[in-house]
């Protein structure tokens, strides 16, 4: 039996601004905190940075493009803050609408309807200076740049993601300092987490009030299927704490409308929560038209020593297992199981939302070969297995509604820089040239045809 997917599936693929755009000093963009980062001796392997990137900031005609070849009804992409509002606050960079309304133009011309993700990590480095996320102030000044960009792009932009993966935003950045801005301090993740998961409601509900009735708004959260080791009661209550902190703080609070009272109890060494306010629950429970739900990989965990620093804030004996499963390149254990896994769990525990793959994929050593193609087998049975484990669910009474692989294009992939190639379309970092993989042709095929071949 053939794989069919309901009529109307969304199938697409992303990218995020500061991974591909380069033109870093151009068209009146200022420094975020990727910038500043990247360009820290030590933060970035083989001292990368995005100042180049893909140069997809003068090559998005071409990439438009490729992706009307690729036959993808959507495309998901974030805006550079800086690059629009480089104070971040007041007025807007003209220069920058005017790329976003290009590139949006370029898309609708191909029927390729745009989604846009508000932020995805490049905080202008003005507001790191000014405290960062870990400061109150950052939410207000979220929401002020977004309703700004919906006001300009609203009338052909129907689909806003507030935020792109908070948590990775304020435990990578905060905790573990892998990312932007590099800061390792259990307390400044909490505020940060707050403050993120503030500004969403605060964007949101401003966007809702001018809003036409046919916007869709949604935040994106990256997820995964947590679980014990084995059935020992320290093993089982390890995957409590660890699924308390990287999944319910955020989902929790978003769709219920409060921090589950495990988790406030396992970080209440932490912080006394007082920068909870009155009435910031209520603001951040939004009513979500959709969810965005980025999958890489399962996560194991016992009772043990964790690595520091560690990303299980104030929980140091949570340790992480792998089961030496086969990896990507980046060391995550393929595991479409996972996948179903959430998306029926997010189903039970959460019902009531559209739920979108906002990302999935995987990195793989690719090289060209003597053809001059990229022949990437492993990348097509990782996606065949994802979107078979997608299709599981939806029959399983799941409703999602749509499937983005990331990513559309090799990329700067954060503190990994370029080694770690994401792309269906292959980039040749010198020279910028876009050569499509056979993952890319597969993809193709799948989109034109709703669905998969006999497995
Ligand atoms: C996600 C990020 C995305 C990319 C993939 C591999 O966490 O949202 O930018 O780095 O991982």
């Amino acid at each position: 039996m053939s794989v069919q997917f309901p009529d109307g599936f969304a199938w697409g693929t992303a990218t995020a601004s500061y991974q591909i755009e380069g033109a870093v000093n151009e068209g009146g963009r200022s420094p975020s905190i990727w910038d500043t980062f990247s360009h820290t001796p030590g933060k970035v392997d083989n001292g990368d940075t995005g100042d180049v990137a893909d140069d997809h900031y003068h090559r998005y005609e071409e990439d438009v493009q490729l992706m009307d070849d690729l036959g993808v009804g959507y495309y998901r992409f974030s805006i550079a803050w800086p690059r629009i509002q480089p104070d971040g606050r007041g007025a807007l960079n003209e220069e920058g609408v005017d790329f976003y309304s290009r590139l949006v133009d370029a898309l609708l011309a191909k029927d390729i309807t745009p989604w846009v993700t508000l932020y995805h990590w490049d905080l202008p480095q003005v507001l790191q200076d000014a405290g960062g996320w870990p400061a109150r102030d950052t939410a207000e000044r979220f929401a002020e740049y977004a309703v700004a960009v919906y006001d300009r792009l609203h009338d052909r932009v129907k689909h806003w993601t507030t935020l792109n993966e908070p948590w990775v935003s304020a435990f990578i950045g905060h905790a573990t300092g892998r990312h932007a801005p590099g800061i390792q301090d259990p307390e400044a993740t909490l505020l940060a987490t707050h403050h993120l998961l503030l500004g969403h409601g605060l964007a949101t509900q401003a966007m809702r009030e001018r809003a036409d009735e046919d916007s869709v708004f949604g935040i994106t959260l990256n997820v995964t299927q947590v679980e014990a080791a084995s059935d020992d009661p320290g093993d089982q209550d390890a995957a409590r704490r660890a699924d308390g902190l990287v999944n319910r703080i955020f989902f929790d609070p978003l769709l219920r409308g409060a921090y589950p009272e495990d988790v406030l109890e396992a970080v209440s060494g932490i912080s006394d929560g007082s920068y909870i306010q009155d009435g910031d629950l209520e603001q951040i429970h939004q009513p979500l038209d959709v969810l965005g739900i980025n999958y890489y990989f399962r996560t194991i965990v016992k009772s043990g020593q964790a690595e520091e620093p560690t990303q299980w804030i104030g929980q140091p004996d949570i340790e992480q297992v792998y089961r030496g499963w086969p990896q990507t390149e980046m060391g995550w254990e393929i595991d479409p199981e996972g996948l179903y896994l959430f998306l029926t769990r997010v189903a039970r525990d959460y019902p009531g939302v559209p739920l979108y793959v906002t990302e999935n994929g995987a990195a793989f050593p690719d090289e060209k070969s003597d053809d001059g193609q990229v022949h990437d087998q492993p990348r097509i049975d990782y996606l065949d297995a994802h979107f078979r484990a997608a299709h599981r669910a939806i029959e399983d009474g799941v409703d999602l509604r749509g499937y983005f692989v990331w990513s559309l294009l090799d990329n700067f992939e954060w503190s990994f820089g370029y080694r770690m190639r994401f792309g269906i379309i292959h980039v040749d970092f010198d020279t910028l040239e876009r050569t499509p993989k056979d993952s890319a042709r597969w993809y193709a095929q799948v989109t034109r045809a709703n669905g998969l071949p006999e497995s």
